[in-house]
């Protein structure tokens, strides 16, 4: 199997829905509207999948459902070869931003990190993540929450949800506070804004990665700043085809833009939502744009150098993305 590294991945996100609905039935609530009739994830627009996202959220209601909801996911993304991941976790359904709570959901979740990777070898850091629709008030406790936390497992702070209400700027005074705590930047960006929300999370947020960024192709001056910075692209094609941030694998930029020399990395993002692995990224980019192993392991080796942990940690990941061991 090949070995591959995974750098945006929701760890809500990557709940399978047995996994949402054996919780909904253990605690007898039940979700309406979340699921299809033949058990997926429901939803069409983007709001309605993060309506979706937000009510099966609602039955990991302590750090027991969080070890559980670690441990599936990992074993789901080790059996699909990944090595590393890295999982957006929020505060925001863990614990509400307090940060005592926080620390109790932390816990269950570096527990079941660290079993899983006793079991099987995966290795996963956290990256605490603002909610953007939330404002920039609720991201204030979420970068406390963050910086008190930082070290071998918290690494990172980012921002995701609803890239379309107000400016990257308007997070500013949490990727300041997160920055000079030490944390590694990323924000989700040009997957609805559009170039000038690429832009904007460059020059206001002063990150060193993007979460999706793929608008970026609208704006050849941008594309060009980001190759020339070294700016890392987290590229999630199926989700994009999905969402209908692109229309079709075809008409993917990703291609177009590791082609201009950006630094393109690929992951999931909610998996289960989108139908999709890992490993069916890399089959659909194969297909699509005819991806061989020596791009794979590039693109790979790419998310390696741009992954939030240390220096012996990436040395790791090198070794296992050796040809003998693909
Ligand atoms: N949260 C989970 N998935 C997301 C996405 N694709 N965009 C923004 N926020 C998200
Ligand atoms: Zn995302």
């Amino acid at each position: 199997m090949t070995s591959l590294v995974e750098l945006h991945l929701h760890l809500e996100g990557a709940a399978p829905p047995a996994f949402i609905r054996g919780l909904a039935q253990e605690k007898g609530v039940s979700l309406e509207g979340v699921f299809n009739e033949d058990g997926t994830y429901r939803f069409e627009t983007f709001e309605q999948f993060l309506r979706t996202y937000e009510a099966a959220t609602t039955v990991l209601t302590g750090p027991e459902e969080f070890r559980r909801l670690t441990a599936a996911v990992l074993e789901q993304s080790a059996a699909q070869g990944v090595i590393y991941t890295e999982a957006f976790l929020s505060p925001n359904f863990c614990g509400g931003g307090d940060l005592g709570a926080w620390r109790e959901y932390l816990a269950a979740i570096e527990e079941a990190a660290e079993a899983a990777r006793r079991d099987s070898g995966i290795i996963m850091r956290g990256v605490v993540t603002c909610i953007r629709h939330e404002g920039p008030e609720a991201a204030k406790p979420d970068a406390i929450c963050a910086a008190e936390t930082m070290g071998d497992f918290i690494t990172g702070f980012g921002m995701g949800g609803a890239e379309t209400v107000g400016h990257q700027g308007d997070y500013a005074y949490a990727f300041d506070l997160a920055r000079e705590a030490g944390l590694r930047l990323t924000t989700h960006a040009g997957e609805w804004g559009g170039a000038a929300s690429v832009w904007e999370a460059v020059r206001d947020l002063k990150v060193e990665r993007i979460g999706h960024g793929v608008q970026c192709v609208e704006d050849p001056a941008l594309v060009d700043h980001l190759a020339e910075h070294g700016i890392v692209l987290e590229v999630c094609p199926g989700s994009n085809v999905a969402l209908g941030v692109v229309p079709s694998w075809d008409a993917h930029p990703i291609e177009r833009l590791r082609q201009a020399g950006v630094k393109v990395t690929v992951s999931t993002d909610d998996p289960p939502f989108f139908h999709t692995s890992l490993t069916r990224e890399y089959d659909m980019l194969a297909e699509t744009f005819g991806w061989d192993d020596a791009v794979m392991r590039d693109v790979n080796l790419t998310a390696t150098e741009a992954a939030f942990c240390d220096a012996a940690t990436k040395e790791i990941l090198r070794q296992k993305l050796e040809p003998k061991h693909v």
